[in-house]
């Protein structure tokens, strides 16, 4: 039986970190059994948002090895990278001429990228043809099923109604596309805030364990809990957010603990990092490996990238054939 073929995307703008690997990777490597999975990095849509190209090589490298490291089989799942399949640029050329540019300007991720005041130029013309290059990296394989998080069901909504007007002008070709709602970790940064690259808050998949462990002894705790003996609460503090994933048995405990000020917030932190490390060392020692061979990686993205242009190329015969431009 031919298995529900599944596409995902990351965009290598950054280093990956541990909310990514908690949140996508993780998923998408738990997918692939089910599933018929092609994971890739999305190499152009990193370009809305960074003109600055010096670091690409490097993310998209760094990228390959965390998902390999969160534990894509490359026998099982095709890993590649978008530009390495240009029938994904060829296809999103072709969807442009069925698109609106009305369903585009009312897309809320470019309508917020719009207000920033910081692109003197005013948007390009990719930030507003983002949502059809997605459209043809998940329909350029007729993709069903599509992991992503909240922030791109919005695209995938733009992604169907491409679907449907190109099905209606041109014969059904394409299936539409799901979307498979991928949980977020959850894992805030190290100052309580949402982690994110850009607040320098971020746990990243490629600092050294050793590194984590001392991070995660500056994380913020509770604020109100200023001495040793304040009771603590929990619920505001990050540090426990991250004993939910990595020490979920001992949660009980530490709840309790806190709010009565048995442990403290040392202990508690050093406890935590003991028990992620423990729980990240298949992922850690997988990643080393990897990371130590930076040539078998690149083979990798090279066999994804032949297999993947494979079924492109098919798909792409028969829209040149329905389109009649054959
Ligand atoms: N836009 C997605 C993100 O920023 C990345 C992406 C690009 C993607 N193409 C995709 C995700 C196709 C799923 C399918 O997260
Ligand atoms: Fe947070 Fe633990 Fe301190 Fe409580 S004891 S505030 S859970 S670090």
């Amino acid at each position: 039986m031919q298995k529900t073929r599944l596409v995902t995307g990351i965009r290598p703008t950054g280093l990956l970190h541990i909310g990514h690997l908690e949140g996508m990777l993780k998923n998408t490597a738990s997918l692939q059994d089910k599933y018929e999975c092609y994971p890739f990095i999305a190499d152009w849509h990193s370009l809305t948002d960074v003109a600055d190209t010096s670091n690409l090589p490097e993310y998209t490298l760094q990228a390959a090895i965390d998902w390999l490291s969160a534990g894509i089989d490359p026998e099982k799942s095709t890993l590649f990278v978008q530009s390495h399949v240009p029938e994904h640029a060829e296809l999103s050329t072709l969807l442009t001429m069925v698109t609106p540019v009305a369903w585009l300007e009312r897309c809320p991720t470019y309508k917020d990228k719009v207000q920033d005041i910081t692109l003197r130029e005013g948007p390009s013309a990719g930030l507003l043809e983002y949502p059809v290059l997605m459209t043809a990296d998940i329909i350029v394989y007729k993709a069903e099923m599509v992991p992503v998080g909240a922030d791109q069901i919005a695209h995938l909504e733009i992604s169907r109604e491409i679907v449907r007007r190109f099905n209606h002008i041109y014969g059904e070709v394409f299936p539409e596309p799901q979307p498979m709602l991928t949980e977020a970790s959850g894992l805030p940064g190290l100052d309580g805030r949402k982690m994110s690259k850009s607040y320098g808050n971020a746990i990243q998949l490629s600092d050294p364990p050793e590194a984590t462990q001392q991070n995660l002894m500056k994380m913020v705790t509770d604020p109100g809990r200023v001495r040793r003996n304040d009771p603590g609460n929990p619920d505001v503090c990050p540090v426990f957010a991250y004993h939910q994933i990595y020490n979920p048995d001992e949660i009980p405990q530490i709840d309790k603990d806190c709010r009565s000020a048995a442990i403290g917030c040392v202990d508690c932190k050093r406890n935590l990092s003991e028990k992620l490390i423990t729980k990240l060392t298949p992922f850690y020692e997988r990643r080393a490996k990897w990371a130590s061979k930076p040539k078998n990686v690149r083979e990798v993205l090279a066999d994804g990238a032949r297999r993947a242009k494979k079924v492109a190329q098919d798909t792409m015969a028969e829209v040149r054939s329905a389109m009649k431009l054959a």
